[in-house]
């Protein structure tokens, strides 16, 4: 008759005290990522972020020399989602450009956003008369012609929480859109102009 090898007392014990250790291990392990789950949502940090709230074309104007006279408003927002640390934006660089040619530079910073919050600024990016190249020039004539002229910016930011005594978080913040206007009044076409965090 066929039996199992008789095991002893102290091999259950092993085999019994290792499955205790694993489960303890594995439960640790499911409450700690639990809590950081929870943590995070009562947090719930946001990445500060800048976007482009509204803008206006005050001026465009081109001469027969191909030379472009371009001034723009643009208002723009820092944001601060994060309800336990205020954030400082700092080295705001954008440039404004139109295919390809680069019209202005927008420099700003630091500033600081309170917590839970934003900070509304806004730029007046005026070019200096830029000498077009033709095809530029044939652009902004069909531009002028159709009623609708897109601008590029391009640019970011850095931003940081202060996390206490833990030092502070930084996140690069960068912007790339197209800012769409109807030349004969100004008006800006809306769209999302966000940044993302790098
Ligand atoms: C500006 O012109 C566009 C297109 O002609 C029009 O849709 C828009 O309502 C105008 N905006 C204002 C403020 O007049």
């Amino acid at each position: 008759m066929p039996a199992d090898r008789p095991r002893t007392d102290s091999t259950h014990c092993l085999v019994w005290c290792a499955a205790i250790i694993c489960a303890i291990i594995t439960f640790g392990v499911i409450v700690a990522g639990v809590v950081t789950f929870i943590g995070y949502q009562v947090i719930h940090p946001k990445v500060p972020y800048v976007s482009v709230v509204d803008a206006h074309l005050d001026t465009i104007r081109i001469d027969y020399a191909g030379v472009l006279e371009v001034q723009a408003t643009i208002n723009m927002r820092a944001e601060n989602g994060n309800r336990k640390a205020r954030a400082r934006f700092s080295h705001l660089l954008f440039h404004f450009s139109l295919d390809g040619v680069v019209l202005a530079h927008l420099v700003g910073g630091p500033f600081d956003v309170r917590k839970n919050s934003f900070v509304d600024f806004h730029y007046v990016a005026q070019s200096t008369p830029v000498a077009l190249g033709p095809e530029q020039e044939e652009l902004v004539d069909t531009s002028l012609k159709r009623n609708l002229i897109a601008f590029n910016l391009k640019g970011g930011a850095k931003a940081r929480w202060k996390a206490g005594p833990l030092g502070s978080i930084k996140f690069t913040s960068n912007l790339d859109c197209l800012l769409r206007f109807h030349p004969l009044n100004g008006t800006y076409i809306p769209s999302r102009c966000t940044s993302s965090a790098s």
